[in-house]
């Protein structure tokens, strides 16, 4: 029996009407809401199941080339359309895009291809008028343009006059270059006013503007000359130039897509010291008489295609979000999230920091987000799009490891676990206090840590010291071998030698960083100095070497006796001699 297949209908419609208020936000207002990178995953996510399902509805955005034109404009009709580009983000689908041109053209010969960068700005179209540039149009829907011919002063590098063409129509990108951007949102923000996204859209709201401004300087690209025809798009941009327009900087020519594939590679690490905003490299058929025969689609010529670097960015789904507490008792809250890949690495997880974090985005499970990764930096959700209006997600009032009742911080930012005995905050701890930077216990994990913890073998600090005596009971949990416990005791032993900082830091007393410790130790190099200090209340002394915060947290923690007969201990185990 045939099963019947469901078009997921209800995802078809969501991405249409989030793809089309993205479209206004961004044509119309010149206000993008979201990265170009989350619209093309939600646009490359509706053409798929477009596809996948053969449903396409006659109202979505995939049918349209650009968006319709404001009325604002006086419209400009055109018989040439201008179209958009197809993209492809990786080399599969670039090598595709090439044995489909391949195909179509029933030839097995290696095709010729131009590489241009691919300029983040806004197309439009130069018409000339018996030499003189004689109107200028954006490429609204792409049959019918809007009139900006007004603004054509803000357009710094564009010939008004052409001594040697007399007609011909001259299409290219408009973009503002970095610096300009820059110093424009300066200006902006010295005047009060609101701050424009991104490059491409600081063009696209200067050249679509009816109100004059004067200063703005926006720069443009040609890549595309209507007059008498030329045999191909080298000839093309060779003409271009000569005409004075400026083309895109290191176009090149290639025999085949192998050498486009190095090239864009090669490109991509450029990319940051350009002038201006790119996020990929078109690739296309050089020679025009292909043109014809590779024709276009409603939208795309199939004579070229869009190469898109990798971006920062990913969009997933929210599947659950719990909570942690630290050794401070600080509660940390934890994303899980549907498994993206984000520049080579696999992400399940993310940090939301504190509960502030949480309700400013007013996220919840099942919303989708927007997550960013920039060179090492862990990755950060920095959007939130909402799905079904859900409200924020509500913080638990139970510590997850103990059960108390968790506490607000005097700034209602994050919740603390107050209860001094809770396990996690113990385990944490213990961690902590056997971390690289504390005294570098090598050879014990965190899960060993949590067994003996459990085992009541490790209650405090000063247990590692005395785990010694109890090999026997330690070799009867599980996973603790001969060896490997041989060595775990020996690095506890290693440890005692570890300079007095790095003891102070895996005390792990509020404020006292690892900075702060070496500092300390300059005056006070050993625990006796140190302890006799605090007998003698040099108080003011630590004030002047560590400031008057970390001064009154390291009082604090030295007043309650429990702390100090820790140090005593610690000062004992370290003068003893080795095990
Ligand atoms: S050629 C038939 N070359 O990217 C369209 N377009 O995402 C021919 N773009 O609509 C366009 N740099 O606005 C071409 N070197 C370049 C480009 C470029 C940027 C824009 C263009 C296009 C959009 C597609």
């Amino acid at each position: 029996m045939n099963k019947k297949i469901e078009v997921p209908m209800s995802r078809i419609k969501e991405l249409i009407s989030l793809i089309e208020k993205w479209n206004y936000e961004y044509y119309i207002l010149n206000q993008p809401s979201v990265e170009d990178a989350v619209y093309d995953k939600h646009w490359q996510e509706l053409r798929e199941l477009e596809a996948k399902y053969n449903y396409i509805l006659p109202n979505s955005p995939t049918q349209k080339a650009g968006q319709t034109a404001s009325p604002k404009f006086r419209p400009v009709a055109r018989q040439n359309p201008m179209l958009s580009l197809d993209s492809v983000d990786d080399y599969e689908n670039l090598l595709k895009f090439d044995e489909r041109v391949k195909k179509i053209l029933k030839t097995d010969q290696e095709i010729e291809y131009i590489c241009e960068w691919k300029i983040d700005g806004l197309s439009v179209s130069l018409v000339y008028r018996n030499h003189h540039l004689s109107q200028i149009s954006t490429r609204g829907d792409g049959v019918i343009g809007e009139d900006i011919t007004f603004n054509k002063e803000l357009l710094k590098n564009v010939p008004f006059f052409l001594k040697e063409v007399a007609n011909c129509e001259v299409r290219g990108e408009v973009y503002m270059k970095k610096e300009e951007f820059l110093r424009l949102n300066e200006e902006l923000k010295k005047s009060g006013h609101k701050l424009l996204a991104n490059p491409r859209n600081a063009a696209a709201g200067s050249l679509r503007t009816l109100i004059p401004l004067q200063n703005r300087n926006l720069h443009f690209f040609a890549y595309q000359l209507f007059t008498s025809n030329f045999p191909t798009q080298l000839s093309c941009l060779q003409e271009l130039e000569k005409l004075g327009f400026v083309v895109s900087p290191d176009y090149s020519l290639f025999r085949n897509i192998e050498e486009v594939e190095k090239f864009i590679q090669q490109q991509e690490k450029k990319r940051e010291s350009l002038d201006f905003e790119s996020d990929g490299v078109v690739v296309k058929v050089n020679d025009y008489k292909h043109y014809e025969k590779l024709g276009q689609t409603s939208r795309f010529p199939r004579w070229a295609i869009a190469y898109k670097f990798p971006a920062s960015l990913a969009v997933s789904k929210v599947q659950n979000i719990y909570v942690e507490v630290s050794r401070n008792g600080r509660i940390t809250y934890v994303a899980e999230i549907t498994p993206v890949i984000l520049q080579g690495s696999k992400i399940s997880k993310v940090t939301l920091h504190n509960y502030a974090f949480i309700a400013n985005l007013g996220l919840n499970i099942g919303d989708e987000i927007v997550i960013k990764k920039a060179g090492d930096v862990i990755p950060q959700i920095t959007k939130v799009i909402k799905l079904n209006g859900s409200a924020s997600w509500q913080p638990p009032t139970n510590c997850p490891s103990c059960n108390s009742n968790l506490k607000w911080n005097s700034t209602n930012i994050y919740q603390l676990c107050k209860n001094k005995k809770c396990p996690q905050k113990v385990v944490n701890y213990l961690v902590h206090f056997a971390s690289k930077r504390g005294l570098d216990i090598k050879g014990i994990s965190t899960k060993n840590i949590q067994k003996l913890y459990e085992n009541n073998l490790l209650n405090q600090p000063a247990d590692f010291y005395h785990l010694y005596q109890k090999e026997r009971q330690l070799l009867k949990l599980e996973g603790f071998r001969k060896k490997s416990v041989g060595n775990m005791l020996h690095s506890i032993e290693n440890s005692k030698k570890r300079p007095l900082a790095n003891l102070l830091t895996a005390l792990g007393i509020p404020l006292l960083s690892s900075v702060k410790t070496q500092k300390l130790t300059k005056f006070y190099p050993d625990l006796s100095s140190l302890l006799t200090a605090v007998k003698n209340e040099e108080w003011e002394k630590f004030r002047e070497i560590l400031g008057e915060e970390t001064q009154k947290e390291l009082k604090k923690y030295l007043s309650e006796p429990k702390n100090l007969s820790l140090l005593e201990e610690m000062k004992l185990i370290r003068e003893l001699p080795s095990t």
